[in-house]
């Protein structure tokens, strides 16, 4: 049976709220929508459970695509996707050209520098992340590290304590506001810089001390932690001449992006600094050559900031909620491609 385009859309549009439509005693028309989990690194299992409760309470099915190593599994699985939901996965054009029923993406997480938005915005597929709802377990890896750091890798040597040191949150967004709750428990001196915050608004948080550039926080912080998102002006900005601000024994700690970091600059920099040390979470191109500053560099196997039960549930769970909002009122809230 044929269905013109109209009549079509108008019944998508109700299907969205209602997903049994009865058009008559004699007609009922019944749709689930697909909503597809696509995560290369998968959720907590016990998160995957909360977000199929939340699917399928909406009258949504479910579709689940882990630990891909193909992008044509992710083609095929977008196909009939009406709602996805990804981490860093990367939702390219391709991916959009694949996925004709999409209507929504939801970045489970704080960047989103995976999602190609100019793609999304020219058919009209809203895209949103889920701000906030994993910044403590990524704040919690950063300290995490840090001590690892200060007491040079647990190789038995002694090492320094972090309290009494100074701390320059560069960015203070979710992340950086959880890094600075924490290390006032160890007893640091907080100090912090973003680009799109006034210093009185940093220093009425009551967490940081507010100083007056980017420059700055590296003059006067023992260690930097980098919470800045991937963008055309923060790219490569971490570099030779702004680490190499840091006083003796400096620490700069990345659990952003790897883009970010200038890394010939910052190679450079830790050939002639011997005291510097490079801690990161993502972990970089050139990993091999950083290796050989050893006792002075770490990078994880694999991101794991935001790899824990609590965070996948909450950024998995709100995924899902905010699909639900999206299809049932419209609700566009954390929507990032306007
Ligand atoms: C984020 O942007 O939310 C973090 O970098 C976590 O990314 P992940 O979901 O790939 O672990």
């Amino acid at each position: 049976m044929e269905i013109r385009d109209d009549v079509r859309e108008g019944f998508e549009k109700k299907l969205r709220k209602e997903p049994t439509y009865v058009f008559s005693d004699e007609i009922k028309i019944y749709c689930k929508m697909k909503v597809l989990v696509a995560t290369e690194k998968p959720f907590a299992k016990v998160a995957v459970d909360g977000i199929r409760e939340v699917v399928e309470k909406n009258g949504y099915e479910l579709a689940l695509l882990e630990k891909y190593t193909d992008v044509n599994d992710l083609y095929k699985a977008v196909a009939d996707a009406d709602a996805l939901i990804v981490r860093s996965d990367k939702v390219t054009k391709e991916v959009i050209d694949h996925a004709k029923n999409l209507k929504i993406v939801v970045r489970a997480g704080a960047g989103y520098d995976n999602l190609d938005l100019e793609a999304c915005t020219a058919r009209g597929i809203v895209a949103m992340n889920t701000p906030g709802q994993n910044s403590n377990a990524v704040a919690e890896l950063v300290m995490g590290m840090l001590v690892y750091a200060v007491r040079n890798f647990y190789n038995g040597k002694s090492g320094s304590e972090l309290m009494g040191k100074k701390l320059g949150i560069l960015a203070f967004g979710n992340v950086g506001r959880n890094v600075a709750r924490i290390a006032k428990g160890f007893g640091m001196d907080v100090y912090a810089y973003d680009a799109f915050m006034t210093a009185d608004q940093i220093n009425a948080t009551g967490m940081a001390t507010a100083v007056a550039n980017q420059d700055a926080l590296f003059e006067t912080c023992d260690i930097v932690s980098l919470h800045i998102p991937a963008t055309a002006e923060t790219k490569q900005s971490i570099n030779y001449n702004l680490v190499g601000k840091m006083h003796k024994g400096g620490i700069l700690v990345n659990s952003a992006r790897k883009e970010v970091i200038d890394e010939a600059g910052l190679l450079k920099l830790m050939a002639e600094r011997t005291d510097l040390k490079y801690i990161t979470d993502i972990m970089p191109d050139a990993d091999a050559d950083f290796k050989a500053f050893e006792g002075r560099y770490f990078a994880t196997p694999k991101k794991m900031g935001a790899q824990t039960e609590e965070a996948n549930i909450n950024a998995g769970i709100a995924a899902a909620n905010q699909i639900a909002d999206f299809f049932k009122t419209g609700n566009k809230k954390f929507q990032v491609n306007k």
